[in-house]
């Protein structure tokens, strides 16, 4: 592989930031420091040098929806957006709770523009009753065991994949926390907008009593519990609290909780439906407190890609998800950066280091050292573009920021030293 040099960027990791050059040869870094020379120069100046961006939460739709999307376009997407790994969710068709079906996964996305990482399901087909395998799957390389898309609504269940996951050497058990028969057929936040709109609600509720029994759970069989997509309020302060007890537990967000609320759900549109929906501007602040104070770890980006025809159809009846590879980002930098809710490095630990380590990702999230995997992305905070859905990468439409106008563009992406996306161009 050729070697080259990144020039004169900003380096931010985790160990701290200085403008320097760095030398990546043979899928490595090689030197960080000035005036360094290689074959191949590609330049930094203006822009941020960090650790690949890690996304731990992404459906990707293979097996099963490829019309929606696909592992190649998915990394494709994710590496336009900075990332340098992403975990695949489990619900897709046959899910991932089967280790021929993970094996083809980790397969497929080993040609992809990032790394693919597989989560497994927690329970078989989903459905919440009987443990998958998970020490089969774990001997593949799972680490994050979930039934994403769907809660493990049964306590008796969950505690059992709580400790079998202790067993397991750096699994950790990822809850999608809506309680079934609370969330009911809703199709947004329970409220004030979901009264005058007449759209059916999922009360916060159905995330928080999940979050207080999971914690319960976790703090009882001393193992480790993340909580998937948090939205509301109650749920921060139910991790803060437990934290503060010593319970293992971690969670992420998604950007859509940090940007959006449940009045853009008037416009009917179904681009605003995602599970769990959108919810008040006073949850958004609690959650933006909640990454500033370091109880949410992660930014994740929830990436849902629907097919055109099922976005379309009426607000209720639409699936819920939304886009998230090519914007968080930007709306990361726009949105809170920018206005100084997260300065730069709590930003970048959010969607970078913190991450990596949740999903146990060696070689993802830095530091920016000799010898570590060259797994970087290279992006200028100050380049504004607009969001226009035609020109994603994804296969799928369905993002609610179109037309939004961000700050933050992604020049370079490096995987394992190899240019893969190069001057804002996906090269795989
Ligand atoms: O909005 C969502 N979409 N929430 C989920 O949990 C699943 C996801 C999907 O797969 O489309």
């Amino acid at each position: 592989m050729p070697e080259l040099v990144l020039r004169g960027g900003r380096v931010v990791d985790a160990t701290g930031e200085r403008v320097a050059d760095v030398l990546v040869r043979d899928g490595l870094v090689v030197a960080v420091g000035e005036g360094l020379e290689a074959a191949t120069t590609l330049d930094a100046s203006g822009c941020v040098v960090a650790p690949g961006l890690v996304d731990l939460h992404a459906h990707l739709r293979e097996p099963g929806d490829e019309d929606a999307e696909t592992i190649e376009t998915g990394a494709r997407a994710a590496a336009l957006g900075g990332y340098t790994a992403v975990l695949a969710m489990p619900n897709t068709t046959p899910p991932l709770d089967d280790g021929a079906v993970v094996a083809s996964v980790l397969a497929t996305g080993a040609r992809a523009a990032c790394e693919v990482a597989s989560s497994g399901c927690i329970t078989k087909g989903r459905r919440g009753e009987e443990l998958a395998p998970m020490g089969e799957l774990h001997g593949l390389g799972v680490r994050v065991f979930t039934d994403d898309g769907a809660c493990v609504a049964d306590a008796g269940v969950m505690r059992r994949a709580l400790e079998y996951a202790r067993s397991l050497p750096g699994a950790v058990v990822a809850q999608h926390a809506e309680d079934p028969a609370l969330a009911g057929r809703g199709s947004m936040h329970e409220g004030e907008w979901s009264s005058r709109l007449g759209i059916r609600g999922r009360p916060a509720e159905a995330e928080t009593v999940v979050v207080a029994r999971d914690l319960l759970l976790a703090e009882r069989v001393g193992a480790r519990i993340h909580f998937l997509h948090l939205s509301t309020a109650r749920a921060v302060e139910l991790v803060r609290e437990a934290r503060t007890r010593g319970v293992a537990v971690t969670a992420e967000v998604a950007p859509h909780h940090l940007t959006l609320t449940d009045a853009h759900c008037a416009t009917f549109d179904p681009a605003f439906k995602v599970h769990p929906p959108l919810r008040t501007r006073t949850d958004v602040e609690a959650l933006r407190a909640g990454l500033a104070d370091g109880t949410i770890d992660a930014i994740a980006t929830d990436h849902a890609p629907h097919r055109a025809e099922d976005k379309e159809r009426p607000f209720e009846e639409a699936p819920p998800g939304m886009l998230g590879l090519e914007t968080t980002l930007a709306l990361v930098l726009t949105e809170l950066v920018e206005p100084g809710v997260l300065d730069l490095r709590q930003a970048l630990a959010a969607l970078s280091w913190r991450p990596a380590a949740i999903a146990g990702l060696a070689g993802q999230g830095g530091p920016i050292e000799p010898g570590n995997p060259a797994n970087l992305c290279v992006f200028d905070p100050a380049a504004t573009w607009e969001v226009e859905p035609a020109r994603l990468a994804s296969r799928a439409r369905n993002t609610p920021f179109a037309g939004w106008k961000l700050a933050g563009r992604v020049r370079h992406t490096l995987l394992r030293g190899e240019p893969v996306v190069l001057d804002g161009e996906a090269r795989r």
